[in-house]
């Protein structure tokens, strides 16, 4: 903990120390050889008086130093780990996860192969996965193995707008607005992952 202190703070807490040690030796020690009934009944009160005012003076000194040494601390976090939550996450694995949480919604592959399968995509597709066999569009395992997320949504979603080689535009229904954006990503999660 010392060490994160700048050297201003580090004589202040020092000083803070030596001061009560001393006033602490001189009054336990060193006072009561030549005044054997120090504090006396006559000093008392200014001698509790000294003492509290001594300790308040103290605790007030070593609140400033303990302050400023947390704000640095806590400035210090926030610059360390700020820059590594977000760029980078706690590890590689959750990094991509996370990314990939980010970029697109994410969807259940499980909901996405009943998707899948009550909206006849199987009658056009070839998905092992789904135990679907339609001919009539392209073998989804195939034709999707090196296409993203972004990609195969947008292929369901505005099919017109790419058409898959070889195959006529216009066969492949046009899924906007037939399925909601959570079955969309659910599909994508299982045809991209599934
Ligand atoms: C009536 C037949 C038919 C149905 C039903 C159908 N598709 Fe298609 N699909 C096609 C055809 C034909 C193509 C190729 C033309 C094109 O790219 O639009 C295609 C293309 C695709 C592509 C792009 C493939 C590539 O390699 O570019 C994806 C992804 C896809 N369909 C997913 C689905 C999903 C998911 C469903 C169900 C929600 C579905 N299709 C329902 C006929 C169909």
């Amino acid at each position: 903990m010392l060490l994160g202190l700048t050297n201003d703070q580090k004589l202040g807490l020092a000083g803070t120390a030596a001061v009560f040690i001393v006033f602490a030796l001189i009054v336990a020690l060193l006072i009561p050889r030549y005044r054997p009934d120090f504090p006396g009944r006559k000093g008392l009160s200014a001698f509790i008086v000294l003492t509290t005012v001594l300790m308040i003076a103290m605790l007030g000194a070593v609140e400033v130093f303990a302050v400023e040494e947390h704000h640095g601390a806590e400035a210090a976090e926030t610059q360390e780990t700020e820059p590594g939550e977000t760029e980078t996450g706690p590890t590689g694995t959750e990094t991509s996860q996370s990314t990939t949480a980010a970029e697109e919604p994410q969807g259940s592959p499980e909901a996405g192969k009943s998707v899948f399968a009550s909206n006849g995509c199987g009658n056009c597709h070839v998905v092992a996965a789904a135990q679907s066999e339609g001919a009539i569009g392209p073998n989804l395992d195939e034709s999707l193995e090196a296409k993203d997320a972004e990609y195969v949504k947008r292929a369901i979603l505005d099919p017109n707008a790419e058409i898959a080689e070889g195959y006529q535009q216009g066969i492949m229904p046009d899924f906007e607005g037939q399925l909601t954006p959570e079955e969309v990503s659910d599909l994508v999660a299982f045809l991209t992952q599934g």
